[in-house]
């Protein structure tokens, strides 16, 4: 397929999923709106329809807590099948909670500054800038007030469906750590679409569950949340998301004539906080950092390359990840039997697994951030071989959910919308 007809293909996927406003992540596995796919989906369509765009930023806002929190999911009024439903959550009479919007109590990935960035960039508009600004502001402090109440610079997350990565080799230890009691009867939806063999496991959804409810019965108070949350972790993946969106936000304070002191506190605050606490010298890696038990996660996943993206790595930081790692066939690199970069965690990891969601598959997201992490860095070369290799994958397997690294075949939900936005971004802006 060549590069026009991919470009079309992409715009007809995001076409199917759109539901007014809004867009699905894929049609059966993922019925409602869900937090760092609008984002993304949003950079897609910043190309070609920069309204429909700002829709989506707006209907992920519609969601927002009055504290600031952006949730994962917005619930479709209408649509059964997936599991948590809105009532699960337990949310409503929650005070933060918008009247008339059904929602999760986590939040995801805050991409969303980043996207609203990429919209203005290609269609200049102060109007929706100066309405939606102090929305992305709101969210911001909130990650920084309640999630990082000691000031270090690192938001933590509270459960592993806040990392967007739920069954990423990265939570094994501490997932297996817990003894989960009185988990809440619960029946899973999201193995009737997807094969088993592609989705995280009864064990891990066990422990999803518990620590949801955990939340539940906090009633989201962050402060309960912190001092008892046995899943408590900075992870290097989110603070790199959330500092490069502090980047985008501080650009758009700087054009909007508000003040950037508070953005600038943050960004380095978390600079200092990758170097001094995620950095890992013996092993050249960004490491997630379990705060509960004080130690530092040492998994080796596709995360430990966000720091690129998000200018967060020195020089010879970023020339150890990419020559030690990125290039090393052992660990993220082709070789004989696996054929893509860049597979989700490292091959080397014991918990490795080439077909099931976060554990191992490529995914467009995981390529799309370290392509411009690359490019960021000065690997133009790496960075086209990479993006090529992603647009092949999507050219042959189609726009699946994420893909075996070993054979290229696609796996996970078929006709996903970030799949086709980003390869979209990649399509448009080259590098
Ligand atoms: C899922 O259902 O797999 C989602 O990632 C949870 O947010």
């Amino acid at each position: 397929m060549d590069d026009g007809a991919l470009l079309e293909a992409a715009r007809d996927v995001l076409a199917s999923n759109d539901v007014g406003g809004w867009t699905k992540p894929a049609s059966h596995q993922y019925p409602h709106q869900w937090n760092w796919d609008s984002a993304l989906i949003a950079i897609g369509l910043s190309w070609f329809d920069p309204d429909r765009a700002q829709a989506e930023v707006r209907s992920l806002l519609r969601g927002q807590w009055s504290d600031g929190m952006v949730p994962h999911i917005i619930y479709a009024p209408r649509s059964a099948g997936y599991f948590p439903p809105a009532e699960f959550w337990q949310t409503q009479g929650n005070r933060a909670v918008p009247a008339g919007v059904r929602t999760s109590g986590i939040t995801q990935p805050p991409i969303l500054a980043t996207a609203v960035r990429a919209i203005h960039q290609r269609a200049p508009d102060a109007g929706f800038l100066r309405e939606v600004y102090p929305s992305l502001l709101a969210w911001h402090r909130w990650l920084f007030r309640e999630r990082d109440p000691a000031g270090e610079g690192l938001a933590c997350i509270v459960h592993p469906w806040e990392s967007g990565m739920d069954n990423s080799v990265c939570w094994v230890g501490v997932l297996a750590a817990m003894d989960p009691i009185d988990v809440p009867p619960y029946r899973r939806g999201d193995t009737i679409h997807v094969g088993p063999d592609q989705r995280p496991t009864d064990t891990e959804y066990d422990r999803y569950v518990y620590l949801a409810d955990l939340l539940r019965k906090a009633e989201y108070d962050q402060t309960t949340v912190l001092a008892s949350s046995p899943f408590l972790v900075e992870d290097v993946l989110f603070n790199a998301i959330l500092q490069r969106a502090n980047e985008d936000l501080r650009a758009l304070a700087a054009e909007l004539g508000e003040p950037t002191e508070e953005v600038e506190g943050w960004l380095v605050r978390t600079k200092d906080a990758f170097r001094r606490k995620l950095w890992d010298e013996d092993r050249g890696l960004f490491l997630d950092y379990d705060v509960r038990s004080r130690r530092s996660i040492q998994e080796n996943s596709v995360g430990t390359f966000a720091p690129l993206y998000a200018g967060l790595a020195g020089e010879s930081e970023a020339r150890r990840l990419v020559g030690e790692h990125l290039l090393n066939p052992a660990e993220y690199a082709p070789e004989g039997g696996s054929r893509y970069f860049v597979p989700t965690a490292s091959k080397e990891s014991p918990h490795w697994d080439g077909r099931r969601y976060w554990r191992g598959p490529v995914w467009v997201n995981g390529n799309w951030l370290v392509i411009r992490g690359l490019q960021r860095y000065g690997y133009p070369e790496l960075a086209a071989q990479i993006r090529s290799q992603t647009l092949e994958l999507v050219a042959t397997a189609g726009f699946r959910e994420h893909f075996d690294p070993g054979n290229g075949e696609g796996c996970g939900a078929s006709n996903f919308s970030w799949s086709a936005a980003l390869v979209i971004d990649l399509l448009m802006s080259p590098g």
